[in-house]
């Protein structure tokens, strides 16, 4: 095999195999930061927030979920800790699951009349980003 083919091979492998925080900047990759957070912020943050005071009264995150940093979108909800997002598994995340939920049923998010549905191509966009590891890169958000 001359170098060429066995270094394309190698890089290719790397590629495969190497899931350092450095990867998830590669090109076509989901990017956390700039593609899922702004949906988060729009439709999930008024209720998903840490713990703090809005005029005079404190707001408790619902479902006890944040989703205003990184460590506690991974950490989850009263209902579903460890399972708000699983690397690798869309299908198995209630972050996307509860978004692909018809708005009649309970557990849709946002809460119908709370906002709008998330549409069908962010929805895709979420499931990648899992799909791909689910990776924040630098981003550590709210701790
Ligand atoms: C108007 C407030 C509100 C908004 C906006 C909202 N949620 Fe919720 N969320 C709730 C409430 C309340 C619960 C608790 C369960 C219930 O009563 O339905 C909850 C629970 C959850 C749970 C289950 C957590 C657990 O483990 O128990 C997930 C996942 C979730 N929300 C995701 C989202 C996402 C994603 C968004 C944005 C698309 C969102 N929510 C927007 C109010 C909201």
């Amino acid at each position: 095999m001359n170098t060429t083919v066995t270094r394309s091979l190698a890089a290719l492998a790397l590629g495969l195999f190497v899931t350092s925080p450095s990867q998830a900047q590669d090109a076509g990759k989901v990017d956390f930061e700039k593609q899922i957070l702004p949906i988060l912020k729009e439709s999930c943050f008024k209720c998903h927030e840490k713990e703090h005071e809005e005029n005079g009264k404190v707001k408790k995150p619902k479902g006890g979920l944040r989703l205003d940093g990184a460590a506690a979108i991974i950490k989850g909800g009263k209902e579903y800790p460890d399972e708000n997002v699983v690397a690798g598994k869309p299908d198995a995340s209630w972050l996307v699951k509860t978004m692909a939920l018809p708005e009649s049923d309970d557990l849709a998010m946002p809460p119908e009349g709370k906002g709008d549905r998330i549409t069908p191509a962010n929805i895709d966009l979420i499931k990648k980003w899992i799909t791909e590891g689910a990776n924040f890169g630098a981003w550590k958000g709210v701790e």
